[in-house]
């Protein structure tokens, strides 16, 4: 599981530096192919199925009202002020590892960034939640009170994911719900924790590919993801950006950059 996070964390860096007015979603998702088949692994997305419908890209790539699961087209190329959801699933010696950032286009406005740094704010809050012996609405609750009370709007739709072998399996990691319910987390447990926040109202609807979910409202969404541990102390993230070696560092890294009011010895 550590293989395969690090893995899939040094695909999304790379795809999340290609991120520049004038690049299609296209050529994101091409290169995310490219960088995969060097590193001699595959893509978890490609091939992925829901019901008859076979997802056909390396990457799940969302702009603006896109809130999950897009599809990178030629037609799609990036302008000034947009945002770009980089979805990045991957498989690696069996395993699988899962991770996705929204990041700007250029400038993007205030109240867009402000979006994008709560909706990345609300996974470190919900994540130092995901301790031995806590339950998954613990990390729910958590999740869903901080973006509600900078008034954004949590996606109900999709939810987080317990993650192995294959990409989706239990227990299903809600961005909602009730502190104390839900199954008991163990040490060991990997999941994957991915708040989907709107801008404004939460419903969504699904684009004429199938595959797209769009937010109802038809303003930005924004998702950030990692792949993740469960421990007794701090989870141990193992979709570490390229440049960190470990988990507890890169932790303290994200406290300090966005001066959450998060401690961690519990
Ligand atoms: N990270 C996404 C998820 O956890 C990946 C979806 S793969 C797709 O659902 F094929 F469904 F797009
Ligand atoms: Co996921």
């Amino acid at each position: 599981m550590r293989v395969a996070g690090r893995s899939a964390a040094a695909v999304l860096d790379q795809l999340c530096a290609m991120v520049e007015p004038g690049v299609s979603t296209w050529d994101i998702d091409e290169a995310g192919g490219e960088i995969m088949s060097e590193m001699g692994i595959k893509s978890a997305c490609k091939g992925y199925r829901s019901g008859h419908r076979i997802f056909p890209s390396y990457t799940c790539l969302s702009v603006n009202e896109e809130v999950v699961h897009g599809i990178g087209t030629k037609e799609r190329i990036l302008k000034e002020g947009d945002v770009l959801s980089v979805d990045v699933c991957i498989r690696e010696g069996g395993f699988v590892g899962d991770n996705c950032r929204t990041v700007p286009v250029g400038d993007v406005s205030p109240e867009v960034g402000r979006l994008l740094r709560v909706t990345e704010e609300s996974l470190y809050v919900g994540l130092v939640n995901a301790l031995h012996k806590n339950r998954v609405g613990d990390i729910s609750h958590a999740v869903q009170q901080y973006v509600e009370a900078e008034g954004f709007a949590i996606i109900t739709n999709f939810v987080g994911h317990g993650v192995g072998r294959t990409l989706h399996e239990d227990p299903q990691i809600p961005n909602f719900g009730r502190a104390g319910t839900g199954v008991q987390l163990r040490k060991g447990l990997a999941i994957c924790i991915e708040p989907m926040v709107n801008t404004k109202s939460a419903g969504i609807r699904m684009a004429k590919d199938g595959w797209t979910a769009l937010a109802e409202d038809n303003l930005p969404s924004a998702h950030f993801e990692h792949t993740l541990l469960v421990d007794e102390g701090t989870p141990e993230i193992i979709t570490l950006p390229p440049g960190y070696d470990n988990a507890t560092k890169f932790l303290l890294s994200k406290i300090e950059q966005f001066s959450l009011d998060i401690d961690l010895n519990h």
